[in-house]
């Protein structure tokens, strides 16, 4: 059997014609307005948009690639291609007179939206109860970059940092040598697989369950705990499993299997290879031509490896086409639609932070520009 995810974009679907006529006309109309608008805006791209979008990108990248890099230009405009927690972190490290744009507002992300403010403040309060102290003095909130500003607020108030896919462990590394624990939201798998790869037992990582008092968790677990997990996840990534790797390896015993860190923990025990989006693509582009290579995370960016990599062999390595909806809401119509808005001196879909929570979230996202991956 030969390797071939199926090509979203090239997928028309019936009745969509016309819509594919509109978006070629876009790519159009994204060209002229980018020629008027010249350096005045910077399109910063995530790995997971469609070509159709990430190829006006200025700056493609990783999330942690792409707040370094938001964080350096000196574009007025910022018009961010990703979801909405990476448009919030841009304002955060942004410039005050930086205007920041999603072009479609509904570009979320479902992990982000698994913790609120709110619930985390409860679990907060309900781990010093168990505890008997104050939990800042002993545990180190960390959030993952796919959180809400006001939660990067939280942890940037209480001496944490953010962290992504790409300095995960730099991260713990530097919360273990302040305090004894770690609080980490939202991606319970992040956190476990980093925590595992550091060495620390299972038992010893946690299960908070935000709907039970308590996380659901006895006393007993939470004292011996050294890091309590959200119990939050990827709906793109938890659709890998480790079956799909016996499948392919039964297929291609010489096959490579690498995965994003977001999969579950049975996934990245057996792949050879984990890491963020962008160390996914430098991997395989390093590889030898004639190399093997199932790829655990969204489709857009595993598309774009196998197109670059004609010499090797890349496919997903589930056999559904794993999608990040939520990413590709962001059409070529939105950015066309957001640049042409600006030529006529119109700002449409600004993301806005609040200034408080703005200042403890600049803290959090400080630290992880600062921490060494
Ligand atoms: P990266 O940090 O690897 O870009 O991942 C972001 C993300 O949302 C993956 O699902
Ligand atoms: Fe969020 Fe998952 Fe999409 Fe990443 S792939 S943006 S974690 S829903």
């Amino acid at each position: 059997m030969t390797s071939a995810p199926v090509l979203i974009d090239e997928v028309p679907v019936q009745g969509e014609d016309t819509l594919i006529d509109a978006e070629a006309a876009a790519v159009e109309r994204i060209r002229r307005a980018r020629e008027i608008l010249g350096d005045q805006v910077v399109i910063l791209g995530h790995h997971y948009q469609r070509d159709a979008v990430v190829q006006f990108a200025d700056y493609a990248g990783d999330s942690y690639q792409l707040s370094r890099d938001g964080a350096r230009v000196n574009a007025k405009y910022i018009i961010f291609a990703g979801v909405h927690f990476m448009a919030e972190s841009a304002v955060i490290l942004g410039r005050p007179d930086q205007v920041v744009i999603l072009p479609n507002m509904n570009a979320g992300c479902s992990m982000a939206d698994m913790a609120n403010l709110e619930q985390v403040l409860t679990a907060w309060d309900e781990l010093g109860m168990v505890l008997g102290y104050d939990p800042v003095e002993h545990i180190m909130p960390i959030t993952y970059m796919n959180s809400a500003a006001n939660l990067k607020g939280f942890v940037g108030e209480r001496g944490g940092t953010v962290c992504t896919s790409s300095n995960a462990r730099g991260a713990l590394e530097w919360a273990f040598n302040q305090r004894e624990k770690v609080f980490f939201f939202p991606d319970q798998h992040l956190g476990r697989n980093t925590g595992k790869a550091m060495g620390i037992p299972l038992e010893e990582m946690v299960l908070w369950n935000p709907f039970k008092p308590f996380g659901g968790l006895t006393d007993e677990q939470i004292r011996n705990a050294k890091i309590i997990l959200w119990q939050g996840h990827c709906s793109v990534h938890q659709q890998f499993r480790p079956e799909h790797i016996d499948m392919w390896r039964r297929m291609h015993p010489d096959i490579n299997i690498i995965v994003h860190p977001e999969c579950a923990m049975e996934v990245v025990d057996k792949a050879d290879f984990t890491g963020s989006t962008a160390h996914i693509l430098n991997v395989i582009n390093a590889a030898p031509a004639g190399s093997k290579w199932a790829v655990g995370t969204e489709i857009h960016l595993v598309n774009r490896v196998k197109q670059a990599n004609p010499d090797k062999m890349v496919t997903l390595l589930s056999p559904f086409s794993c999608l990040c909806s939520t990413m590709y809401r962001i059409s070529p119509l939105d950015l066309a639609n957001v640049l042409e808005n600006l030529v006529e001196g119109r700002v449409i879909n600004q993301i806005f932070v609040p200034e408080d929570v703005q200042r403890g979230a600049r803290l959090a996202l400080d630290r992880m520009l600062s921490i060494p991956k």
